[in-house]
C-alpha cells in the first residue's frame, strides 16, 4: 500500500473553505507545531485530541513519531511493536464535520501502522493486529460537531469516545464517555485549545486535581488482538 500520509494539497475546494473553514496545515508548520511538545509527540502512550481534524495533518503526523519510538524500543520482539503499536494508535482521537476527511484521516492513520508494520514483520504479520487498529480508528476519529459536542445529522446524538488503557501489558480495558462529560472538567483548556492548539487533555494522565468523568459503559478487559473480534457495532 502507498503511503499516503503526506498531504500538500491545503484546499479541496473554495465552496469547502467558505462553508467549513477548510484550509489544511502544511507539513512545514505541522512539524513546527508539533516540536512545540515534542516530548509528549514522542511518547508511545500522550493522549492528543483534535478536535477539528481534518483528513488527519496533525495526527498522522503524531502517529509516525509515536511509531518510531515504538520500534526503536521494541522491534526485536514483534508482540511487544504490536501492543505498543495498538496504544500508540489508541492514543490517537480526533473530531470533524466532514464526514469524508473523517474517512480519509482513518485510512491515512492506518497506511502509516500498516505500512511500518508489514515492513518489520513481512509475511509473519497478523490480520488481528491489523483489526484491532481499524477498529480502534473507526472508534477514535469521528464524525462530529465540535460545538455542539453531536453528530451532524437529525439524530444529534452525542459524540462518544472510548478510553483504552493497557492492563498488565497486553490486555486492554476499554471505557466509553460521552465527549461533553470529559470535556466538563477542561472546558477552559479546551476553549483556548481550539483556538490556539491542536491538543487538550482528553482523558487526563497528568495526575490533575481531580474532575472524574462518568463513563456510560465499561468493557471487560480484552487482549489487544482481540479488539473489535465480536463487535458488530456499525460507525
Ligand atoms: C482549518 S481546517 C484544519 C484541518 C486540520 N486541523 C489541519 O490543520 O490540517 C478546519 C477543519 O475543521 C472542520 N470543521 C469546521 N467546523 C467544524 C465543527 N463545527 N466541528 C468539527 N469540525 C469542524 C473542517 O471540516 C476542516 O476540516
Amino acid at each position: 500500500m502507498s503511503d499516503n500520509s503526506i498531504n500538500n494539497n491545503q484546499v479541496k475546494s473554495k465552496k469547502r473553505v467558505s462553508d467549513h473553514g477548510e484550509v489544511f496545515t502544511a507539513p512545514r508548520e505541522v512539524n513546527a507545531m508539533l516540536d512545540l511538545v515534542k516530548q509528549e509527540t514522542e511518547r508511545i502512550d500522550s493522549r492528543f485530541f483534535e478536535p477539528a481534524c481534518g483528513n488527519g495533518n496533525f495526527l498522522t503526523e503524531v502517529l509516525k513519531r509515536k511509531l518510531i519510538t515504538v520500534e526503536s524500543r521494541y522491534a526485536q520482539s514483534q508482540l511487544e511493536f504490536e501492543c505498543y503499536a495498538v496504544i500508540a494508535v489508541s492514543s490517537i482521537y480526533g473530531v470533524d464535520i466532514l464526514q469524508d476527511n473523517v474517512e480519509e484521516c482513518r485510512e491515512r492513520l492506518f497506511v502509516i501502522f500498516n505500512n511500518k508494520y508489514t515492513s518489520l514483520y513481512k509475511s509473519q504479520n497478523k490480520d488481528e493486529c491489523r483489526r484491532s487498529v481499524k477498529y480502534i480508528l473507526n472508534r477514535n476519529i469521528l464524525w462530529g460537531d465540535a460545538l455542539n459536542l453531536k453528530t451532524p445529522n437529525e439524530k444529534a446524538e452525542p459524540i462518544i469516545f472510548s478510553e483504552w488503557s493497557a492492563i498488565n501489558g497486553s490486555m486492554i480495558k476499554r471505557r466509553d464517555f460521552t465527549l461533553s462529560n470529559l470535556l466538563e472538567g477542561d472546558l477552559h483548556t479546551y476553549n483556548a485549545a481550539k483556538y490556539k492548539s491542536f491538543e487538550i487533555p482528553l482523558f487526563s494522565d497528568e495526575g490533575d486535581p481531580a474532575f472524574l468523568p462518568t463513563p456510560i459503559v465499561n468493557f471487560p478487559l480484552i487482549h489487544f488482538l482481540r479488539i473489535g473480534e465480536n463487535d458488530t457495532d456499525k460507525l
